[in-house]
């Protein structure tokens, strides 16, 4: 049973991640379990921020979870996950009340950056709440990843590992801090290479490259010593030894994805030619290393030192139509909570 009054309504915010060792593939598309374990950054500023209410009043005309995102109607296939991620936390606050959702993203809709990561986090943590539900961040972690994979990384702030687990339930496929936000300052700049949605979405590319890609074994059997040496670099705060496991994780999963039947190729040409800039970058001894998620932006990790450098030459990439820089954030949390007068 729920342990606060109904009803009430909760905001909360969380950044989206970049992985600097990729999730590409399930282990179980039911209950979204990641294929492998995986490691990111979560960012400052880019995110989501999402209202929860649930109330017998709160539905649309129809009497579902009204789902608004960025101040319109959710598309169907948007607002049917979000309603699959509701009833969880009804099945779980043991509510049958329906709940308007109200979700606006911090990241720019043109720059085509994922924020499922972000949103499914702050919608798991408002949605709980709001439901009633004290969870630790373990059980909230392993609630969002039923959203979408990445966003159990999101619940924690700056360096997160994410682990496969072994369970057929996937109660410790969950994510846990690393290193705080605090902890080690670097700054991340996302090049927009193009507008709009991405060709395809990832869960499908996932299982395409699953079930077609003669490398996704060998793409499986790499990312435990992508991992060990990820944890290394964050323990002596190399950003050299991390760039390096971020360059090749990105160029593994995307030559895996890439060898699937039929192929899937995210990149377009300024993704390569921005990949070139930070090559060259390093070559004239500036530390920066990029990594490419499913998409054709190319995100580029360096010092808060050289983030105007690498800005600049980003933007002089034929092609980059925009630069981002964000730096490391927090986890998902709770901005506002209030409870409604019952009478
Ligand atoms: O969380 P999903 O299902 O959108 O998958 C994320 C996949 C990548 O962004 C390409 C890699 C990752 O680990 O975030």
């Amino acid at each position: 049973m729920p342990d606060v009054p109904l009803p009430r309504s909760v905001t909360a915010r969380a950044g989206t991640n970049i992985a600097l060792v990729k999730y590409w593939g399930k282990r179980d598309a039911a209950l979204n379990l990641p294929a492998t374990g995986s490691l990111s950054l979560t960012l400052a500023d880019l995110g989501t921020e999402t209202r929860v209410r649930f109330a017998d009043d709160a539905g649309d005309a129809s009497g579902r979870d009204s789902v608004m995102l960025n101040g319109a109607p959710a598309d169907e296939k948007v607002a049917a996950r979000v309603r699959r991620l509701l009833d969880l936390v009804r099945a779980r606050a043991n509510i049958t009340l329906p709940a308007e959702i109200v979700s606006t993203n911090s990241i720019p809709t043109a720059a085509g950056l994922a924020s499922s990561a972000s949103g499914f986090a702050a919608l798991t943590v408002a949605a709980c709440r709001a439901a009633g539900l004290t969870l630790s961040p373990a059980a909230l972690s392993e609630l969002a990843r039923r959203g979408s994979g990445s966003a159990a990384r999101s619940i924690f702030g700056g360096f997160v590992e994410m682990a496969r687990g072994e369970r057929t339930d996937g109660s410790d496929a969950i994510a846990h801090g690393l290193l705080d936000a605090g902890a080690w300052d670097l700054r991340l700049i996302a090049a927009i290479t193009a507008v709009g949605a991405k060709a395809i979405g990832s869960t499908e590319a996932m299982d395409r490259t699953a079930r077609t890609s003669p490398y996704f074994a060998a793409w499986k059997d790499a990312v435990g010593l992508d991992l060990h040496a990820a944890r290394a670099a964050l323990a002596t705060r190399d950003l050299a030894a991390l760039g390096q496991v971020a360059e090749r994780s990105a160029l593994r999963m995307h030559a895996c994805a890439m060898a699937a039947e039929p192929p899937v190729i995210y990149w377009n040409a300024a993704t390569l030619a921005a990949m070139r800039a930070v090559t060259n970058l390093r070559a004239s001894g500036v530390d920066a290393y990029f990594t490419i998620d499913a998409g054709p932006h190319v995100k580029v990790l360096c010092a808060p030192a050289a983030a105007a450098t690498v800005e600049t030459a980003l933007r002089a990439v034929p092609g980059v139509m925009q630069t981002l820089v964000a730096a490391p954030g927090p986890g998902a949390t709770i901005t506002e909570e209030i409870t409604e007068e019952t009478s």
